[in-house]
C-alpha cells in the first residue's frame, strides 16, 4: 500500500486495507465497519497546532476558513482541489456559568460546544463537507441517507449549494421534527417517508444504496467520520490546546463518539496532546442499546475482540420484545446503532462511560441551556443532563472541565420546547405526558393578555 491515505477494516483480527477510491461502507471481507487511516510518517503535519489556528484569519481562503478544512494535514484523504465545502465548521466553544451551576460545577468549568452554529443548524455538516468530498473524488451523481432529520438536512444543503450531486434521503414517517424537514423539503431533496422507524430506514437505504450503486452518506460511510473528528480539534483549540476533564456527547447513531476516540488517539499518536479527555455517552433511556450492552452487560471494545455474540442475543431479544427506540429526543431515538464497535474503541481509547437520562431530564436540561446559553434542541441537551447525573454520581468532580457538545440549533425542533413552556395544561399532557414529561420545573410561561394598555402593565408587574 504506497498511498498516504487508505481505508481499513476496524476488526484487528481481519485488517483489510482498500484504496480510498473504493466506495464500501463495510469490510468486503468481514463485514465489520471500515476506518480511513494514514501513514502518517509521510504526512506533513505542521509542528505545532498553533499553525492551525492562524488559518482561521484567513477569510479568503475557503479551506482555511472552513472549521473543518483549516486542520486538512489530520484528515488527509483528499487534495485540496478535491474539498467541497460551505463554510462549515466556524463553531465556538462557549463557557457557561448558569449552566456549570446546574450541573453541579464549580466556576469557569462547564463549557458548550455550540454546533448549531453550522450551516444546516447541527454538527452533522462537520461529516457531510467530509463525505461531499469524498463523493466528488469517487464521480457519485447521486447520495442518499436515512436521518432522524439533521443527517438529511445537511446532505441536501450539500447537494443544493454544490449541485455535484443529486440526493434521496428515507425518514421515518411522523418521526421527523418539523424544523428538519422542511430543510429537506426546501434544499429540494427527493425524500422517502418509510413507513417505520430509522432503523428501519436505515436498514433499507442500505440495501438499496448497495443494489443501485448510490453513494451512501450514513455515518457509516468512514470519511464522514474524518470530518467530525475537527469538532475536538476546535474545542482544544478553543482551550489553548489544554484538553478538557471531560467531553460529553449525546449518543444516536454513535457517529460523533467514535469519531470523537479517533480523533484523540490520533492527536495522541501524533504526540501533539499528553492526555486524553475521558469522553461520557449519553443515551436516551427510551433508546439505550449502548448503556444496556457497555455498561449493564460489560461489552467492550477488548483489543478488538468484542463479544458479538452476546451482542447479537441482545439484539434477537430486542426484536422478540418488538422493543422499539421512543424518546422526544427525537434525533438520538435509534435501538441499532450502526457505529456500536467503533464506539466501544472510542470508549476504550477515552476511558469511557455511558449514562441514560429520561426525558424529563432532557427537557429539564434543554430549559437551563436555552436560559443561560445559545439554546438547543432536545437530543443535544442529553450531554448537560447526562454530565448533571455524572456530577451527582460524583463521576465527575466539582473541579473538572467539562464540554458538552450541543450537537443541534434550537429552531430545528420547537415543539417540544413550546409544550414545555406552555401554560397550556392539553398541549403539555399532549406532547410530552406521554414520554413520561411530568412536570415543567424551568417552564417560561407566555402570559395571556387582554389587548389593553393598563392591562398590559399590570401583567408587566413594574
Ligand atoms: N444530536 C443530534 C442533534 C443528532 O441529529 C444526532 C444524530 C445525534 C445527536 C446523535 O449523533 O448519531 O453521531 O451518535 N442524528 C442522526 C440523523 C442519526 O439522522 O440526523 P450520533
Amino acid at each position: 500500500m504506497t498511498d498516504l491515505a487508505f481505508q481499513r477494516c476496524l476488526n484487528p483480527a481481519c485488517g483489510y486495507t482498500l484504496s480510498v477510491s473504493d466506495v464500501h461502507t463495510e469490510c468486503p471481507r468481514c463485514e465489520s465497519l471500515l476506518d480511513v487511516d494514514y501513514d502518517w510518517s509521510r504526512v506533513p503535519v505542521p509542528t505545532a497546532l498553533r499553525e492551525f489556528e492562524a488559518r482561521w484569519a484567513n477569510r479568503r481562503n475557503s479551506l482555511d476558513f472552513s472549521g473543518v478544512w483549516r486542520f486538512r494535514e489530520l484528515l488527509p484523504f483528499a487534495k485540496p482541489g478535491q474539498i467541497v465545502t460551505i463554510g462549515e465548521g466556524q463553531t465556538l466553544l462557549q463557557p457557561s456559568e448558569p449552566v456549570g451551576r446546574y450541573v453541579g460545577l464549580d466556576a469557569g468549568g462547564l463549557f458548550l460546544q455550540y454546533e448549531g452554529l453550522n450551516p444546516s443548524g447541527s454538527f452533522k455538516d462537520n461529516g457531510m463537507t467530509a463525505a461531499a468530498t469524498h463523493a466528488q473524488m469517487v464521480g457519485a451523481k447521486l447520495a442518499a441517507c436515512a436521518s432522524t432529520g439533521n443527517t438529511s438536512a445537511s446532505l441536501a444543503i450539500y447537494a443544493s449549494t454544490t449541485q455535484i450531486f443529486r440526493v434521496v434521503v428515507f425518514v421515518g414517517s411522523g418521526k421527523i421534527a418539523y424544523g428538519k424537514l422542511s430543510q429537506a423539503l426546501d434544499y429540494d431533496a427527493q425524500t422517502l417517508q418509510i413507513l417505520g422507524d430509522f432503523d428501519d430506514a436505515l436498514a433499507r437505504v442500505r440495501e438499496v444504496a448497495g443494489e443501485k450503486g448510490i453513494y451512501l452518506c450514513n455515518s457509516v460511510n468512514p470519511f464522514r467520520l474524518e470530518g467530525q473528528k475537527t469538532i475536538m480539534y476546535r474545542v482544544l483549540e478553543s482551550l489553548a490546546w489544554e484538553p478538557p476533564d471531560w467531553i460529553v456527547v449525546p449518543g444516536g447513531n454513535l457517529g460523533n463518539s467514535s469519531a470523537f476516540g479517533k480523533a484523540f488517539a490520533e492527536l495522541h499518536g501524533l504526540g501533539f496532546i499528553s492526555r486524553i479527555p475521558r469522553l461520557a455517552v449519553i443515551n436516551a433511556a427510551g433508546a439505550n442499546t449502548l448503556y444496556r450492552l457497555y455498561e449493564q452487560q460489560g461489552v467492550h471494545w477488548n483489543g478488538g475482540n468484542v463479544d458479538h455474540a452476546r451482542i447479537d442475543q441482545f439484539y434477537e431479544q430486542m426484536d422478540a420484545e418488538r422493543r422499539r427506540a421512543s424518546t422526544l429526543a427525537s434525533a438520538i431515538e435509534i435501538n441499532r446503532p450502526v457505529n456500536l464497535i467503533k464506539c466501544l474503541r472510542a470508549l476504550d481509547i477515552c476511558s469511557g462511560v455511558v449514562r441514560q437520562v429520561s426525558d424529563q431530564d432532557i427537557l429539564d436540561a434543554k430549559a437551563q441551556v436555552g436560559a443561560g446559553g445559545f439554546g438547543c434542541e432536545p437530543a443535544s441537551a442529553a450531554s448537560v443532563a447526562g454530565a448533571k447525573l455524572l456530577r451527582a454520581e460524583g463521576v465527575i468532580a466539582p473541579s473538572d472541565r467539562v464540554v458538552c457538545i450541543l450537537t443541534g440549533h434550537q429552531l430545528k425542533d420547537p415543539t417540544a420546547t413550546v409544550a414545555y413552556h406552555s401554560a397550556d395544561a392539553e398541549v403539555f399532557a399532549d406532547k410530552l405526558g406521554k414520554h413520561g414529561v411530568q412536570s415543567a420545573p424551568f417552564a417560561n410561561r407566555p402570559v395571556v393578555v387582554e389587548n389593553n394598555l393598563q392591562r398590559i402593565i399590570e401583567a408587566l408587574g413594574v
